[in-house]
């Protein structure tokens, strides 16, 4: 089935729609005729969004939330079904990508990463889940990360947070299973948004299109896939780090996949140049 076909009248919460690959996810949806909620905490770009998918013919609610707080997530399904009737789709996409110098172990850093990429995402599903339960119908999709597979060095937070999501995500497939709802999670490499502009990466992880994220995120709920891991070739790391762990510390090494800044970077150029 094609996805038009598949997503036409879907009702779709999309958090983090205001960029990146929530918007992305938001337009590309709103294509396929499926009507979209659009949440996120900056007011003005989910209503600019909405105009522009109101402006194409699509239809589209913005609910400013913060995942933060659960009352907001709450609230966020609570007008998605009084607006729609019900939730077929949640895209649990919201995150920031939180990180602290080398070996600091900053608190406050981890405590901010988990309460927005870990306990807002879970905000968002147990506020959706009484509905699809009712209803033994539905789809969640728990965005997550390739760093929940392999650690960055300077991302401490974020790898802390987005493993927790690891953890949780494989819980709730099982947990739901038989009760009509599926649970994909989805693990990409580096993407070509707001997130990471501050990150020069190496040319073995470039940075790809949200699109193509999309793309993953469309296929794998389309098939009920249990994981997805964009680029597939990626798929490799999982294993190849709990095999070989300490190989692959020197392989990141050596390719410098790591959390640097552009900053930085163009600091140590400068050093070596003295
Ligand atoms: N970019 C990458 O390389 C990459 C790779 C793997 C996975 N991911 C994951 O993909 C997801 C989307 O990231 P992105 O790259 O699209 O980043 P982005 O462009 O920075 O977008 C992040 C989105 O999350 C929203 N958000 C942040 N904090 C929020 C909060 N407390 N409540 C509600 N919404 C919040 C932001 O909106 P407001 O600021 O308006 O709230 C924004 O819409 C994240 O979960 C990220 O971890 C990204």
């Amino acid at each position: 089935m094609n996805n038009k076909a598949y997503f036409k009248d879907k009702v779709i919460i999309i958090t983090g729609a205001s960029g990146g690959i929530g918007r992305a996810a938001a337009l590309a949806f709103a294509r396929c005729k499926a009507k979209v909620v659009l949440a996120a905490r900056n007011k003005e770009k989910l209503e600019s969004l909405k105009e522009e998918i109101l402006g194409q013919g699509g239809l589209a609610l913005a609910i400013k939330t913060d995942i933060c707080s659960f009352s907001d997530t709450q609230g966020m399904a609570r007008e998605t079904i009084l607006k729609w009737g019900r939730i077929d789709i949640l895209i649990a996409n919201a995150g920031q990508y939180v990180q602290d110098a080398p070996g600091e172990i900053d608190l406050q850093a981890y405590e901010r990463s988990l309460a927005v990429n870990f306990m807002g995402t879970l905000h968002a599903v147990k506020s959706v889940l009484p509905e699809m339960l009712r209803r033994g119908q539905g789809h969640i999709v728990v965005m997550n990360s390739l760093d929940a597979k392999k650690g960055i060095v300077g991302d401490g937070p974020y790898v802390a947070a987005k493993a927790a999501l690891d953890g949780f995500g494989d819980v709730l497939r099982q947990e739901l299973t038989g009760k009509g709802i599926g649970v994909t999670a989805i693990y990409p490499g580096r993407v070509d948004t707001a997130m990471i502009r501050h990150i020069k990466v190496p040319w073995i992880s470039p940075k790809m299109s949200p699109e193509k994220v999309v793309g993953a995120i469309m296929r794998g709920v389309k098939r009920g896939k249990a994981v997805v891991v964009v680029p597939r070739a990626f798929s490799l790391l999982a294993p190849l780090n709990n095999m070989f762990p300490r190989l692959m510390d020197r392989a990141f090494r050596v390719l410098r996949i790591e959390g640097k800044m552009i900053r930085d970077q163009e600091e140590v150029g400068r050093d070596k140049n003295k």
